[in-house]
């Protein structure tokens, strides 16, 4: 797969996975990121594999900078085959409980950190008919208690994918959508609490977790069959199925289980 790819968010955890596996598979990566430090560590890990593996530091939620990471790839290589948009936050909290900007900083950055890469790399994808790929979660399937920030910017990602897809038909762009279940995370992983500030999720060596392998293989299978979604974890497979069959049976089954589902996603 000799490909040239960009993977938002890839100086760690699921991105960095990705980065890896597409590596692994003959692509070059622009890794991305907006913490410098973190960045170069993983280029000199992820540069064991392949010479073809640079970074740009920026915020994607930024325009200008996402239009920069965006060029940063054709200016190295001249071509974009492959855009993951995988930059995402988590939240905690019930609705009533949270602040207003809870929300805004989870949209910002789970919606519009992957609308904007998404714009200004589109011309380059036409040209390559090539793959732009989201990152949702099993939880943007339907809304859950206690993350309903998280849920709607990860919902929002499927009706941003539909439309592309739709839009982009003649084009030969594949659009892919990921629901991912609970994947182990990297020590010091920050979520957003509902006064807006930062937590450090528990570790989850212990708990049931895809592993960031497993999770990265997906994806690529979904770039390389060109998929639409692709589902992962038993519980995502059930709820894609049941959810627009018995919206009313699985939200009973939400119910009955609130309180397992509040202490699962800690
Ligand atoms: N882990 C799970 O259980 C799970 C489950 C379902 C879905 N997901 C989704 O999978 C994706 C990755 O999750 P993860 O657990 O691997 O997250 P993570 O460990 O927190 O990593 C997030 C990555 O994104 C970067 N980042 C964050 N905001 C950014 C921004 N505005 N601009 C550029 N880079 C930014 C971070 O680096 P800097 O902080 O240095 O910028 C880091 O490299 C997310 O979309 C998440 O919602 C995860």
């Amino acid at each position: 797969m000799d490909k040239v790819a960009i993977v938002t968010g890839s100086s760690r955890g699921i991105g960095k996975g990705i980065a890896k596996e597409l590596l692994l598979a003959g692509s070059k990566v622009i890794l991305n990121g907006r913490n410098k430090d973190r960045l170069k560590a993983t280029q000199l890990e992820l540069l064991k594999i392949s010479k073809d593996v640079h970074y740009l530091c920026c915020d994607v939620t930024n325009t200008d900078e996402s239009e920069r990471l965006i060029n940063y790839a054709i200016d190295m290589y001249g071509r974009i085959d492959i855009v993951v948009n995988n930059v995402g936050v988590s939240s905690r909290g019930t609705v009533g409980e949270s602040q207003p900007e809870v929300f805004e900083r989870v949209m910002k950055s789970n919606f519009i950190g992957s609308v904007l890469p998404t714009i200004h790399a589109m011309k380059f994808l036409r040209k390559t008919r090539g793959s732009l790929v989201f990152i949702s979660s099993v939880a943007g399937i339907r809304g859950l208690p206690g993350l309903a920030p998280y849920c709607a910017s990860k919902m929002a990602l499927r009706s941003l994918a539909e439309s592309i897809r739709i839009e982009e038909s003649d084009s030969g762009i594949h659009v892919g959508l990921v629901y991912v279940g609970i994947t182990e995370i990297e020590h010091n992983k920050e979520s957003i609490s509902a006064n807006g500030s930062s937590v450090i999720l528990d570790d989850r060596s212990n708990k049931k977790a895809q592993s960031i392998h497993y999770v990265a293989k997906k994806v690529l299978q979904n770039i390389k069959r060109r998929r639409f979604i692709t589902t992962l974890s038993t519980i995502g497979v059930i709820n894609a199925i049941m959810q627009p069959l018995f919206p009313m049976l699985v939200e009973r089954l939400i119910i009955k289980s609130k309180k397992k589902i509040g202490e699962k996603s800690k």
